[in-house]
């Protein structure tokens, strides 16, 4: 497997701060994977996100994103474009007055020829199903497509690797479904590397790999199922489980055979299913 981000012994402080805000973190991502990355409040989640992409810099340790060191100045274009970032907050990202404007943004600071641009606005719109809106104006989308937009003009720019940082928690159940389903298909069709960033367990289960952060260290790691089966430490840091989780819990304590190993809602029906059939 081809690795793409590589994090050693990577510790960070703010300046002023009494405590780093990441300590001695290894981690390497692979291509294709999408790992989340999970931990309470200020545990160091979105100052990770910032390191990935060359927006800090660490204090020590390194990180390497596609053969690029981030703390080289000369890097940080190369860096910029292979890791980018949604943020949170879908009002804060947009620059232009129309939606076809504000994808093309990132291209033209990259100095694409305009005559090449138009082809890969559409595209991009397509790939996160906002290419009917490309003649409106931002603000008056709805948080999920204004996100998905903000999701396009990344895209754009043909990223590696896209960070979400709790790209979905502003939004309201819909918003939240149709990024959801967009990162599954950027994932699983485009084969993206994708990493999630957020506190919402339900989420986080649908990655390859979750990452568990607190006070600014990895204190576990691992595959969704392998997780979830020491829910206490996932508990003990500040994580609610997820219901499907904790449905499955309930159903195997009231008798019905089940693994407890569902990781979405359709694993579950056909167990159910199964389990609902040998009676
Ligand atoms: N700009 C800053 N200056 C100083 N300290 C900061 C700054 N941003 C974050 N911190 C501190 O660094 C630590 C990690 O914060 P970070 O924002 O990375 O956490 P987080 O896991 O993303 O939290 P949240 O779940 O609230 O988004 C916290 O102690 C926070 O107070
Ligand atoms: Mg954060």
């Amino acid at each position: 497997m081809k690795e793409v981000i590589v994090i050693e012994n990577l510790s960070f402080t703010y300046e002023g701060a009494q405590q780093p805000a990441l300590q001695d973190v290894t981690l390497t991502v692979n291509e294709g994977e999408w790992i989340a990355i999970t931990g309470h409040n200020g545990s160091g989640k979105s100052t990770l996100a910032k390191l990935l992409n060359g927006l800090y810099i660490p204090s020590s340790g390194k990180v390497v994103v596609d053969g690029f060191l981030t703390n080289e100045v000369d890097n940080v274009w190369e860096v910029r474009q292979r890791v980018g970032v949604v943020f949170q907050n879908p009002e804060n990202q947009f620059v232009a007055t129309t939606v076809k404007d504000d994808i093309a943004f990132g291209l033209e600071n990259l100095g694409f020829p305009p005559s090449e641009m138009e082809a890969i606005i559409v595209e991009s719109a397509k790939r996160v199903n906002v290419d009917q809106l490309l003649m409106k104006e931002p603000h008056h989308l709805s948080g999920g497509q204004k996100q998905r937009v903000a999701i396009a003009g990344i895209l754009a720019v043909k990223p590696k690797v896209m960070v979400f940082d709790e790209a979905t928690s502003m939004l309201d159940p819909i918003g939240r479904k149709e990024i959801i389903t967009s990162i599954q298909q950027l994932h699983q069709q485009e084969k993206l590397t994708i990493i999630t960033i957020t506190h919402d367990l339900s989420e986080a289960i649908l990655a390859d790999r979750m990452v568990v952060l607190e006070e600014g260290r990895i204190i576990i790691q691992g595959k969704p199922k392998e997780l979830f089966v020491q829910q206490e430490k996932l508990r003990n840091v500040g994580l609610e489980l997820p219901f499907l989780i904790e449905l499955q819990e309930e159903l195997i304590k009231r008798g019905i055979s089940l693994s407890g190993q569902s990781m979405t809602e359709a694993e579950l029906v056909s167990e159910l299913w199964i389990s609902v059939q040998k009676k």
